[in-house]
């Protein structure tokens, strides 16, 4: 997985910064991202911008006890294990590639240089 020559990976954060049952946004090589540290350990990274209508997700409702992201602007719940949308089905948030350096929290961008808010959809699932 780090050795994919399809990714580049940028440090995010530090574990300092994301406790587990925590979450934060950031922008990573020019487009935001939300970062969760989920219960248990596992640390997952989404777009950060709803799909539907490009608005920050970090300013919705996370609930780690339901595993959800959910919009603050039309409510669109979003699963926070693979990104799929809970409602309405058929979307999906695009989910980047997590791993840790030490203390380091880094997300691997793909380098094909599309835009990754722009992958939501299932169909593009790739
Ligand atoms: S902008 Fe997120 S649900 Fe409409």
């Amino acid at each position: 997985m780090s050795g994919d020559p399809n990714l580049k990976w940028v440090k995010v954060a530090t574990l300092d910064e994301l406790w587990e049952g925590d979450f934060l946004d950031a922008k990573v090589d020019g487009e935001e991202v939300l970062l969760l540290h989920r219960r248990g350990g596992r640390i997952v990274c989404f777009q950060g911008m709803c799909p539907h209508q490009e608005i920050l997700l970090a300013d919705g409702a996370i609930d780690f006890e339901k595993g959800t992201i959910t919009c603050s602007a039309h409510e669109w719940e979003f699963d926070m294990e693979d990104g799929r949308g809970r409602n309405p089905l058929g979307c999906k948030l695009f989910q980047y590639q997590v791993k840790l350096e030490g203390e380091f929290i880094m997300v691997g961008v793909p380098t094909d240089g599309r835009l990754r808010r722009l992958r939501h959809s299932v169909e593009e699932d790739a």
